[in-house]
């Protein structure tokens, strides 16, 4: 059983599915049978449902339908309707990804799960849990996800692991080594499967975007949630926007604190930035690919910008992929609006990283994963 509720979920759960589905049709023992689980954390089409029609993510078998909520009753809430689940389906392996609260609540209900011995679980109590793109870190405990990582990574019995720091991250809390395996990264398994798709969707022409740009993201309820943070770097993107036209496709999350902050009519009004919805998988893809630079709070699109080895400017204080500064194109400047300009104009002067790929993103991990699986379950 794989659980999918946030946005970022569904390109790692696409590859993995992927991987579950060639399995299968090898004609290998053992037959996987893969239940999919949607939270519901993310819900619009354009957060959620597009994705799956876009990465051909088979429809969900069962969707609990959380929706939005304050951090403890959205999880309270995902506990509360996935308990029931997971005793009715009593599945042999919980696979959950990345570091959302879908993560987070569908571990802790399955840590604590007893299953009552109905002939199903092959005589376990309670399923194996496995974490995919465990052992990153950001040490900075404000932030929402590192408690849900941290958390997530206590209570899984197998580590699936992107790059080399997360060994040192989980070494230095105790974690076994037999836990982890380093698989590579399933984010830029679907990419690599998309890319060449992604090149020939026709976003460019249909939002009149010029030839030369850059794009912007920002969601993190540290930059946006606050006037004193949105404001300073609203007005730096109006400031590289002077040398640059921005495409900025805005999250939910960052439309309303820009309404609620009485930004955004200004910003609608500039001709240099253009506001955009969410955009559909195909269509953001091909906008990373082709921009000239990317300003991000995301911990994705550091990855993916590293994997297309176009430059990106991180507006955080720290990040949990620092193998995408120290490989890859990703300059991590925090959220001091004169550093993010200096290093703006840098890339824009030509001096940007080129980067490269970090070990194992080849398109193959969600293949390891199945792999590792098989030779650690089914022979034990
Ligand atoms: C969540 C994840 C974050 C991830 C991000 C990607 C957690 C703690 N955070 O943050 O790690 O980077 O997703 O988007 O799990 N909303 C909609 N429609 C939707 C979903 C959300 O309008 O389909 C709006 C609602 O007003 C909601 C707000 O966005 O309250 C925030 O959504 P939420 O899922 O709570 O957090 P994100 O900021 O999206």
């Amino acid at each position: 059983m794989t659980i999918a509720g946030a946005r970022p979920n569904f390109m790692k759960v696409a590859s993995i599915s992927e991987a579950v589905k060639s399995h299968n049709n090898s004609g290998v023992d053992p037959y996987i049978e893969h239940i999919l689980v949607h939270t519901g954390q993310h819900y619009d089409e354009k957060m959620s449902q597009c994705f799956f029609k876009e990465l051909g993510i088979p429809v969900p078998d069962i969707n609990l339908e959380v929706g939005s909520g304050s951090h403890a009753l959205q999880t309270a809430e995902i506990m509360k309707r996935f308990e029931p689940v997971l005793l009715d389906e009593q599945p042999d392996v919980l696979i959950v990804v990345g570091d959302v609260n879908s993560t987070v609540a569908c571990t802790l209900v399955a840590s604590k799960i007893i299953y009552p011995h109905t002939g199903a679980g092959n005589g376990r109590v309670r399923p194996v849990i496995v974490h995919v793109e465990a052992g990153l870190r950001s040490f900075d405990r404000d932030m929402p996800e590192e408690i849900n990582r941290i958390l997530t990574d206590a209570l899984s019995d197998i580590l699936f692991l992107t790059e080399e720091d997360a060994v040192k991250n989980l070494r230095s809390e105790g974690v076994a080594s037999e836990k982890m395996v380093m698989v590579g990264n399933v984010m830029i398994d679907t990419l690599l499967r998309h890319l060449s798709m992604a090149k020939k969707s026709d976003v460019r022409n249909r939002f009149k975007i010029p030839s030369s740009y850059s794009l912007v993201t920002m969601h993190r309820p540290s930059n946006v949630d606050t006037r004193d943070a949105l404001t300073p770097l609203i007005e730096c993107l109006v400031e590289i926007s002077k040398s640059i036209p921005l495409v900025f496709p805005v999250h939910p999350r960052t439309r309303n604190a820009l309404e609620h902050f009485e930004l955004l009519a200004a910003l609608e009004q500039n001709s240099k930035i253009q506001l955009l919805d969410p955009l559909p998988y195909l269509d953001f893809l091909n906008l990373i690919a082709s921009a000239t630079m990317v300003l991000t709070d995301s911990g994705g699109i550091q990855e993916e910008t590293t994997a297309l080895q176009v430059p990106c400017i991180t507006m955080r204080e720290n990040t949990e992929r620092p193998v995408t500064v120290a490989l890859g194109t990703n300059y991590l400047t925090g959220t001091d609006p004169a550093k993010i300009l200096s290093t703006a104009r840098k890339i824009l002067a030509g001096q940007g990283k080129k980067g490269e790929i970090p070990p194992y993103w080849d398109g193959k991990a969600g293949e390891r994963i199945v792999k590792a699986l098989i030779e650690r379950l089914v022979a034990s």
